[in-house]
């Protein structure tokens, strides 16, 4: 079946052209749709792409049974509850580079355009005025401009500022003192950048620490005249106060390409001579455009044909580098994670995860998340993945640790999967032995055992006494299940044993009934890998 994708917001053509091209993948458009039209739209949709336009609230989530990848053609993702996305299994990606420049030159242009009063100028010529003396301007040379949010954006900005001779002050929780050297600009806290500068310009994201966080206080410790720009995300300024310290005085100017609600026509700010806005242009070039809608295209491309992105932004990406050495472990962890839901018994508290040998040097994370994932795939089907396995662990409180180490029992690698519960703590060892050898389980709680993990697994737990080997294998052949392999583990001659068999078919509990009550047999587990 073809990997359908919906459109919901107006994308470049030639942006969406690599989807076009692609095999097996099928486009239908909801640029014009309704709500509802949307909704059955998604009903059998694998991918949403959108822009800023469409609201992917939790509720149209839930309502998108098979929607496994949303794709934002931009940078900000304040319009996809990614919560709820997570909590559903949805992987968001965004296109996090590719309006980078035009943003910045935007920033700029509003920069000069308040500085100059250009639009204002513009509009009295056209309406016949000639008046010089009216729009005197202010340099920028040699003027202070501050940053907040010194990241992609703000650092383009910091870079044009400097060919314009201005000083740069920033503020960003990760500016260290070796990148504020690099950009050229002087690091400094929230405060230091709103009494220093000449122009202020926002370029975080509109988070909760962020929300407003250019209010009535912070216009206080600004100078007289300064001037403030946001090409960022409305809702960073509060506009009731940047109204107020307008008409005051303090401020002499405000450029806004963003407001807390879109569109902003009739806004009150919009009255005022001191401001100049854009509905929401930064991101508006030729360039920028084909650019983000190619980068989300190509991620919804490799999620469909090899179920990994680039930029995701509800699950850390894994570098290439990373990749190369995880990869051949996702299959394993995911199996000793499914070995685990049916070997142990109870309600589980904890799973525990130890990883030694080479493994002991690496961000183990995504093995992690594979081995959750295979552990509740059980009870969750394929309504787990490795976007919301860990939240999903954690939702039903199990507590998850990570241990590494670098014994490994004479094994290049080894990874062991512990599981608490309320009952008992079980455990299962497995190692990858190399392309052409695969994976083996090594060890089933005390037991040494050499099992390829894969198929259908009889796990019999006895005692170690003549007869129990041939008592299992009649009772199989007389249900007609083929034994495949048989391993035999025991702690000591006579103590407690435990047989893997692999067979043909799964068993069910009616099939293996007997062998529960046969003697000296202390428990039965048929495991579907
Ligand atoms: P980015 O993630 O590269 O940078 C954001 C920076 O903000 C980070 O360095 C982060 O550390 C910093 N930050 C977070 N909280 C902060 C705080 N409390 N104080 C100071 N800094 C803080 O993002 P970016 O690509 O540079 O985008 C910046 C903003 O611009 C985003 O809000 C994005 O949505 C917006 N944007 C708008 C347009 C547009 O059309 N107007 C286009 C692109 C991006
Ligand atoms: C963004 O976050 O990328 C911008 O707001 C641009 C947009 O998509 O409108």
């Amino acid at each position: 079946m073809a990997f359908k994708v919906v459109i919901s917001d107006p994308l470049s053509e030639e942006g969406i052209y690599p989807l076009r091209e692609a095999e097996n993948i099928e486009i239908d458009f909801a640029t014009e749709s309704t709500e509802e039209e949307l909704i059955e739209k998604l009903q059998d949709a694998n991918a949403l792409l959108v822009r800023s336009q469409t609201q992917v609230t939790r509720e149209l989530i839930e309502k998108a049974p098979n929607l496994k990848i949303i794709g934002r053609a931009g940078v900000g993702v304040d319009n996809i509850d990614l919560d709820a996305a997570t909590e559903n299994g949805i992987i968001v990606v965004n296109a996090p580079d590719g309006n980078t420049n035009s943003a910045a030159e935007h920033t700029v242009a509003m920069i000069m355009s308040l500085a100059r009063r250009i639009p204002h100028a513009h509009a009295s010529l056209q309406e016949g005025k000639w008046d010089r003396k009216k729009y005197i301007g202010v340099e920028l040379k040699h003027k202070t401009l501050g940053i907040i949010g010194l990241g992609r954006i703000g650092a383009e900005v910091a870079h044009r500022a400097k060919g314009q001779r201005m000083n740069v002050i920033a503020y960003d929780p990760f500016l260290t003192e070796e990148t504020a050297q690099k950009l050229g600009v002087k690091g400094g806290t929230v405060d230091e950048v709103l009494e220093a500068a000449d122009f202020i310009t926002i370029h975080t994201p509109l988070l909760d620490s962020t929300r407003n966080m250019i209010n009535a206080d912070a216009f206080k410790k600004m100078k007289d005249g300064v001037r403030i720009i946001n090409c960022a995300r409305g809702g960073i300024i509060d506009e009731d106060a940047l109204y107020d310290a307008i008409e005051s005085g303090k401020v002499a100017g405000a450029a806004l390409d963003v407001m807390s609600e879109e569109p902003f026509v009739g806004h009150k700010l919009l009255d005022l001579p001191q401001v100049i806005a854009t509905p929401h242009l930064g991101a508006s070039t030729v360039e920028a455009q084909e650019s983000v809608a190619v980068d989300v295209s190509l991620d919804v491309i490799k999620f469909a044909t090899e179920g990994t992105v680039r930029n995701p932004v509800n699950m850390p990406s894994i570098p290439t580098n990373l990749l190369k050495k995880v990869a051949p472990f996702f299959e394993l962890t995911e199996r000793l994670g499914k070995f685990m839901a049916y070997a142990a018994k109870g309600k589980v508290q904890q799973i525990n995860i130890k990883y030694a040998g080479e493994l002991s040097e690496v961000d183990v994370r995504p093995l992690t998340r594979n081995t959750l994932k295979g552990f509740l795939s059980r009870n969750y089907g394929n309504h787990v993945n490795d976007v919301n396995s860990r939240y999903l662990a954690g939702r039903i409180g199990i507590d998850i640790n990570e241990h590494k180490t670098a014994e490994s029992k004479g094994f290049l690698n080894l990874i062991t999967v512990e599981v608490v519960t309320d009952e008992e703590t079980r455990q299962v060892k497995g190692t990858f032995l190399g392309e052409k050898l695969g994976s083996r389980i090594v060890q089933v709680d005390d037991y040494a055992v050499d099992v390829f993990p894969e198929g259908h697994l009889l796990l019999i737990y006895h005692k170690d006494q003549p007869g129990a080997i041939g008592r299992v294998g009649t009772h199989l052949a007389a249900e007609n299940i083929n034994i495949a392999t048989m391993q035999v583990g025991r702690t000591e001659e006579g103590g407690k044993a435990i047989m893997v068999l692999r067979i043909d078919h799964s068993a069910t509990a009616d099939e293996i009934k007997e062998i529960v009550d046969m003697p000296n047999i202390t428990d039965v587990k048929a495991i579907d890998l």
